[in-house]
């Protein structure tokens, strides 16, 4: 039968290997919280169940990823997985030069030390925390330019990821287009709620900055997530490859940072990628001081390999849809149960509204990072704060950043959980959102200087 007159569908894949799991005591589950901080980043793997805090590195490889580690070209230089990187990286992304990095933050790292000088602004479509603090440790000051929709966790917007073009020529007007190194554009938005940019909004966000002369770097992690809502909702895509939508998306831009970690399929890696001559010079300096040669950048030729095999794997359209299939899957049985979530429902993860579980409680006694917490309590599925901790200081003030949004965001490992993984989790997610009325805040105990949501801690109040 045709896949289009099929009733429902499957994951295009089987599994070949299994890891166990167990799940544990409720009293076990107190005190490995308790010694934790309340900080699920604190949690030991092993005292998990369903591991939900993140969808990066993550995944399951495929047996032709493993293959192809075994065809690992241990060089020093020029090993041959480099070139089949550069070639994957070229065919579906469409840009000309590359340089490998160990994982997305360190191509932040780079890019933001060779195009950011102090005194400098960064517009971009929301903030994402390791982007964001790499352009202020260059000096530069993050601008949000993404449209109000976004910071809604209740509006419908099918491109909740679009820049507000008025907010960033009015950026542009305001402080001059030398002082604009690039826009930094991500697909989909992680911290909105894995929300997509449309093609149109990217077309017109090129057309804009040419005008004056200012280049556009894409956060390339989960672009082929984006490109697939793009075939779903934007008017004329629905017939076009995920593939084409992707090289058309990259088309608009002068370079990306990549965490392969996400849609690429592999538990380590990342990359800077540029078509700018000059600005590649400048990255290819600089990498073999932070992370290794140009040709491999941090990696080992059997991690390069395992991410070009896995660039061509995820931008299957079947395969792509099974994992925003999962996704929706589980954002559906929420929605049926009356949880509050982010809408629409992310590519990669569910966000549940931590406001409106617990409305008692102010944003500084940390609402997220509580609703995290209780739903680990519940039943061992480990989730990540994306709210008020995550946020941090403004660097000027000290003082807290309030975000609109306060989120616990239940992530997706690709092709690892089956559709009983995901109705456990919602199953406890209603659980914990009966048991909303009587849960009390938190108080933070110890705050480490950067990016503290990884490792602070935390003890309940009162
Ligand atoms: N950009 C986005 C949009 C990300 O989500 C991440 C990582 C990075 C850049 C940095 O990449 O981790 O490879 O250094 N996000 C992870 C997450 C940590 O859980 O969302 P990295």
């Amino acid at each position: 039968m045709d896949s289009t007159t099929r009733r429902s569908w499957a994951e295009p894949f089987k599994i070949k290997m299994v890891e166990p799991i167990r799940v544990m005591s409720r009293a076990e589950r107190e005190r490995a919280i308790g010694e934790a901080g309340f900080n699920t980043f604190l949690l030991k793997s092993d005292d998990v169940y369903i591991d939900l805090l993140t969808d990066s590195g993550t995944s399951a490889m495929s047996d032709y990823q493993w293959a192809g580690m075994m065809l690992g070209d241990e060089a020093y230089a020029g090993s041959r997985n480099f070139y089949h990187l550069e070639e994957a990286v070229r065919k579906y992304y469409g840009y000309k030069y590359i340089v490998p990095t160990h994982q997305g933050r360190a191509a932040e790292h780079i890019l933001s030390r060779i195009a950011i000088k102090p005194g400098d602004y960064v517009p971009g479509n929301m903030y994402f925390t390791t982007t964001r603090l790499h352009q202020e440790l260059a000096g530069g000051t993050f601008e949000d330019v993404i449209i109000d929709e976004a910071h809604d966790p209740t509006s419908v917007h099918p491109f909740k990821g679009n820049v507000d073009l008025d907010k960033l020529e009015s950026l542009i007007k305001r402080v001059g287009p030398e002082r604009i190194p690039y826009v930094s554009l991500a697909a989909t938005v992680n911290m909105a709620g894995g929300q997509p940019i449309s093609l149109a909004n990217m077309r017109a966000v090129r057309e804009l900055t040419n005008r004056y002369g200012i280049r556009v770097i894409l956060d390339a992690a989960r672009a082929v997530e984006n490109a697939y809502f793009i075939q779903q909702r934007e008017t004329g895509y629905a017939e076009t490859p995920v593939a084409t939508i992707l090289r058309e998306m990259c088309g608009y831009t002068d370079g990306c940072t990549m965490s392969a970690k996400k849609d690429p399929l592999v538990n380590i890696g990342g990359f800077l990628a540029l078509n700018d001559p000059e600005l590649f010079e400048e990255a290819r300096n600089l990498i073999v001081v932070y992370e290794g040669l140009h040709t491999y950048g941090g990696l080992a030729g059997r991690d390069m390999e395992a991410m070009a095999r896995g660039i061509e794997e995820a931008v299957n359209d079947d395969s792509i849809r099974a994992r925003v299939g999962q996704v929706e899957y589980l954002g559906n049985q929420l929605l049926a149960a009356d949880a509050p979530i982010v809408t629409p429902i992310g590519g990669h993860a569910v966000y549940l509204d931590a406001r409106r579980f617990y409305p008692q409680l102010k944003q500084d006694e940390f609402p997220a990072q509580m609703l995290a917490a209780q739903l680990y309590l519940d039943s061992g599925v480990r989730s990540m704060e994306r709210g008020i901790v995550s946020a941090g200081r403004d660097p000027e003030t000290g003082e807290h950043h309030y975000p609109k949004l306060e989120l616990v965001r239940l992530a997706i490992p690709r092709r690892v959980y089956t559709q009983s993984h995901m109705d456990v989790v919602a199953e406890s997610v209603a659980e914990v959102y009966r048991q909303r009325r009587d849960v009390r805040g938190l108080r933070m105990t110890f705050e480490p200087k950067y990016l503290r949501f990884f490792q602070a801690r935390f003890e309940p109040l009162g």
